[in-house]
C-alpha cells in the first residue's frame, strides 16, 4: 500500500502539471481530492490494512493528502493570476512602434506668446466660443447697423446667439467680473463665415490683451507691444503703427512689421507693400467702460488683438491654413 501511495503522489504531480484551465483543475480535484477520489479511497483501504501497519500508513496518507491539496491550492492561485507567460516568444518579431505626440504648431506659437505676456505680468483668461450679440458686438460699441454683424461674417445660431467673431467679448466678461486694475491676455478660437481657401478658414485663433488701471496711456500700449514684437520676432525687427478704426478703441492702430520674407522689398507675402499687418490695438473706448460699469473718468486702458494662425503659417513655411484643422498625422508629426 505504501507503494500505491508513492505512485499516486507521482501521478497527481504529473496530472497537475498539464492542468491549464479552470475546468481541467476541477476534474483534477474530482479525481484526487473529492470524497470519492483516489486519496479518499486509499483512506478506505486503510481500514483493511493489518493493524500494526496502520499508524505508518495513516501518516503517509495524511502527508499525501496535504501535499496534493497544497499543489492544488497553488495551481488555483496561479490560474487566477492569468495565463502563464508564453514560453515560445518569437524573438525575431519587429517591436511595436511607439508614436510620440507633438504639439500642434498653433499651440506652440500660442504658448510662446503666452509666455512673453505672462513674463510681463499679464494673467490669462478665457470665455465661451458661443456668444451673444451683446458681448460680441453691443457692449463693444458696435452700432446696431454695423456691417460686421452681417450674415456674411458672423455665424448666427439664433438672431441673438452666434459663434464669436473675435476674442474681444472676453474683455467684456473679464471687466464685468473684476474691478480694475486688470491686465490679462485672452487666447481662443474665433469663427468667421468666410470663403475657405489656402489663406483663410472659417475658424482661427486670436490672442486678445487688455490692461486697465488709473493713468494707463498710449505710451504704455506702445512700450508693451514694441517689447512683445522685439521678443517674438527678433530685436532687429522693423515695426510701424498706423491709425485705423475699431468701434471699441479710440484712438486705434494697426501694427505692421517689416516683411521677413523679402526684407521689405516687396513680395507675394506682403503683397508688395514690404510690411505685414500683425496686430490691432487701441485705447479702450469710454463707451466700453460705461457698458461694463467702469468709470471712464477714473480709468483708462489699452487693448490689442492678434491672429495666431497666420504667424504659425509663416513661421513654419506652411502654405495652406486648412492643414491646421484636418488633424492629418502625416502633417502633425512634423512638428
Ligand atoms: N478684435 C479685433 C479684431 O478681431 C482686434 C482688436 C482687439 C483690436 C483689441 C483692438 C483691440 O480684428
Amino acid at each position: 500500500m505504501l507503494e500505491r501511495i508513492q505512485e499516486l503522489r507521482r501521478e497527481a504531480e504529473e496530472a497537475l502539471a498539464s492542468v491549464a484551465d479552470a475546468s481541467a483543475l476541477e476534474s483534477f480535484r474530482i479525481t484526487y481530492l473529492a470524497r470519492k477520489g483516489s486519496v479518499a479511497s486509499l483512506f478506505d483501504a486503510l481500514r483493511s490494512a493489518p493493524p500494526e501497519e496502520r499508524p505508518a500508513l495513516g501518516k503517509a496518507l495524511n502527508e499525501l493528502r496535504s501535499h496534493i491539496q497544497s499543489l492544488f491550492d497553488n495551481k488555483t492561485a496561479s490560474l487566477a493570476k492569468g495565463p502563464a507567460r508564453q514560453e515560445s516568444a518569437d524573438l525575431s518579431l519587429p517591436g511595436r512602434h511607439v508614436y510620440r505626440g507633438t504639439r500642434h504648431p498653433v499651440t506652440q506659437v500660442l504658448d510662446e506668446i503666452k509666455g512673453i505676456f505672462v513674463s510681463m505680468g499679464f494673467g490669462i483668461a478665457d470665455g465661451p466660443e458661443i456668444e451673444d450679440d451683446e458681448h460680441n458686438f453691443g457692449a463693444l460699441n458696435f452700432p446696431p447697423d454695423h456691417p460686421a454683424r452681417d450674415m456674411q461674417d458672423t455665424f448666427f445660431i439664433s438672431p441673438t446667439t452666434l459663434l464669436r467673431t473675435h476674442t474681444s467679448p472676453v474683455q467684456i466678461r473679464v471687466m464685468r467680473e473684476n474691478p480694475p486694475p486688470v491686465r490679462v491676455i485672452m487666447p481662443g478660437k474665433v469663427y468667421r463665415n468666410e470663403a475657405i481657401s489656402a489663406r483663410s478658414y472659417c475658424l482661427f485663433h486670436q490672442v486678445e490683451g487688455l490692461c486697465v488701471d488709473r493713468g494707463v496711456t498710449f505710451a504704455e500700449l506702445k512700450g508693451t507691444l514694441i517689447a512683445f514684437v522685439k521678443r517674438f520676432y527678433g530685436s532687429g525687427t522693423k515695426y510701424r503703427f498706423r491709425p485705423t478704426f475699431f468701434p471699441f478703441t479710440e484712438p486705434s492702430a494697426d501694427i505692421y512689421i517689416g516683411c521677413f520674407l523679402c526684407g521689405g522689398k516687396g513680395c507675394r507675402l506682403c503683397k508688395n507693400a514690404g510690411w505685414l499687418e500683425i496686430l490691432g490695438c487701441g485705447m479702450v473706448h469710454p463707451n466700453v467702460f460705461r457698458n461694463v460699469g467702469y468709470d471712464p473718468e477714473k480709468y483708462t486702458g489699452y487693448a490689442f488683438g492678434m491672429g495666431i494662425d497666420r504667424i504659425a503659417l509663416l513661421r513654419y513655411g506652411i502654405e495652406d491654413i486648412r492643414l491646421f484643422f484636418e488633424n492629418d498625422v502625416r502633417f502633425l508629426n512634423q512638428f
